[in-house]
């Protein structure tokens, strides 16, 4: 089939290199003419496991074009999918001006029928509003092209988001029109082969079901890391509390980890999306709003260990900081803990010693060169001299360090464990003291 992409980024790139890997003719467009040129050189411009070799194999078979010309890609695609950003404006709500320019482009060129897919996460009610532009745009010019619009939200994680397009849980597609629908069942058919994924619904149910999905998994984040502050304070151990309720099928063991706070660029934009949304049609979402407090306030837990450990004064301290991106698999630091982190530490005096497997040329763009943060080539070089090691990113890299090596290559004796990923008993074993999220016992070093 033939398909078109508006929109390079991570969801546009990994959905049009995927529909490609399967043997669809796929034409990508995006605006930004260097990343384009990049693309068309085998030069991806995220970090996502998996990608580049695909990117590059399909490229090279001619079934994946990159192109800044809308008109021809319009003129491709018997599928075309609406894959552009949608960041937050000013008062958090979503804003839809490029997902709305792409759909006044389709209706300033389509010639032949198409269905017009929103891939995008946007705001409930957007696919009407899409279809009345794309009208509007042919009205203009006089056309009468028979087009269809469809709600198709994506579900990738970062870090895993090939594995998640050719092997989705469930592929939602929310229209009105049964040719649209038949349509892209095809086109999804060989990412549907075991048993049936697909969940035909009503556009305004499929927008509102990514908001949904993203915001029942943030609420789970700030649930268990509010368990965590309490449990920190009785004096109980979070790890314990969930395994407990993990192993109740109706709970689960899955993203109930406690840590720095959920970061990326999905939860914290949706979440405040969705508050807004609801906030429009008149309810106040009590729920979204305690979950993104609690977030905010998540972000700073490290730093508030660290300056009680300390005794409120950390200035001319070094720090050692494994881990950036806000998760691991990823160089992506939209909304990381880390980056709280390393502002609230700057802003005490404190100077950091950061090393991240992917994420250190993110964070050089981000903070720029400044003489209280060095980058090091290994987990053991940052540790070299610090006062503290904390760990913010669970990268695999990390998971079970020499302790006792450690203990002579720090020069202080503590260690802030942002995801309880290290064995305290480890860490106090080599001499250390131990600081986890959520663990009670470290209330005996207060
Ligand atoms: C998320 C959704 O998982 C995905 O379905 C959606 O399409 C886009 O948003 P992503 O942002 O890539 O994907 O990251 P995810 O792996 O879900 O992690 C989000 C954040 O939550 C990270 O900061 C992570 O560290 C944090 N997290 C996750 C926790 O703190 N605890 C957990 O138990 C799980």
């Amino acid at each position: 089939m033939r398909v078109t992409v508006f929109g390079t980024g991570y969801v546009g790139l990994v959905t049009g290199t995927c529909l490609a890997e399967v043997g669809n003719h796929v034409v990508c467009v995006d605006i930004d003419q260097a990343k384009v040129e990049g693309l068309n050189r085998g030069v991806i411009p995220i970090y996502e496991p998996g990608l580049e070799p695909m990117v590059r194999a399909n490229h090279g078979a001619g079934r994946l074009e990159f192109t800044t010309d809308a008109a021809a890609a319009i003129a491709h695609g018997d599928t075309i999918f609406i894959a552009v950003g949608t960041p937050p404006d000013e008062d958090g709500s979503a804003d839809l001006q490029y997902v709305l320019a792409v759909a006044r482009s389709i209706g300033e060129h389509l010639s032949r029928p198409a269905v017009v897919v929103n891939k995008s996460t946007v705001p409930v009610g957007t696919a009407d509003k899409v279809r009345a532009t794309i009208s509007a745009a042919l009205a203009a010019r006089g056309a009468d092209v028979a087009f269809e619009v469809a709600s198709n939200p994506e579900f990738l994680k970062e870090g895993a988001a090939v594995n998640d397009c050719m092997r989705p849980d469930r592929i939602i597609i929310g229209s009105r029109s049964a040719r649209a629908v038949e349509q892209l069942r095809r086109l999804y058919a060989p990412f549907n082969r075991s048993h049936d994924r697909v969940v035909v619904m009503d556009e305004r149910s499929a927008e509102l079901t990514k908001y949904a999905a993203n915001a029942m998994l943030a609420t789970k984040i700030s649930f268990m890391n509010e368990m965590a502050n309490i449990a920190e304070r009785v004096g109980a151990d979070i790890e314990m509390v969930r395994h407990g309720i993990g192993s109740d099928p109706r709970i689960g063991y899955h993203f109930i980890y406690p840590g720095p706070g959920y970061g990326g660029s999905c939860f914290p934009k949706d979440v405040q999306a969705l508050e807004r949304i609801a906030r429009q049609h008149d309810y106040p979402a009590r729920i979204l709003a305690a979950v993104e407090a609690v977030n905010d306030a998540q972000k700073g837990k490290l730093f508030e260990l660290i300056s009680r450990h300390f005794g409120g004064d950390v200035s001319g301290k070094t720090f050692a900081v494994w881990g950036l991106a806000f998760k691991p698999n990823t160089d992506d630091m939209r909304e990381a803990p880390s980056r709280t982190l390393l502002a609230q530490l700057w802003a005490a005096g404190a100077r950091v010693r950061a090393h991240d497997p992917e994420a250190m040329d993110e964070a050089a763009r981000i903070f720029g060169e400044r003489g209280d943060l060095v980058f090091c080539d290994s987990p053991d070089a940052a540790v070299e001299g610090a006062d503290a090691l904390v760990l913010v990113t669970e990268w695999k890299a990390f998971n079970s360090p020499d302790f006792q090596a450690m203990a002579r290559r720090l020069a202080g004796r503590v260690v802030f464990d942002g995801r309880n990923l290290f064995s305290p008993d480890a860490v106090e074993e080599a001499g250390l003291a131990y600081y986890g999220i959520g663990r009670g016992r470290t209330l005996r070093h207060d």
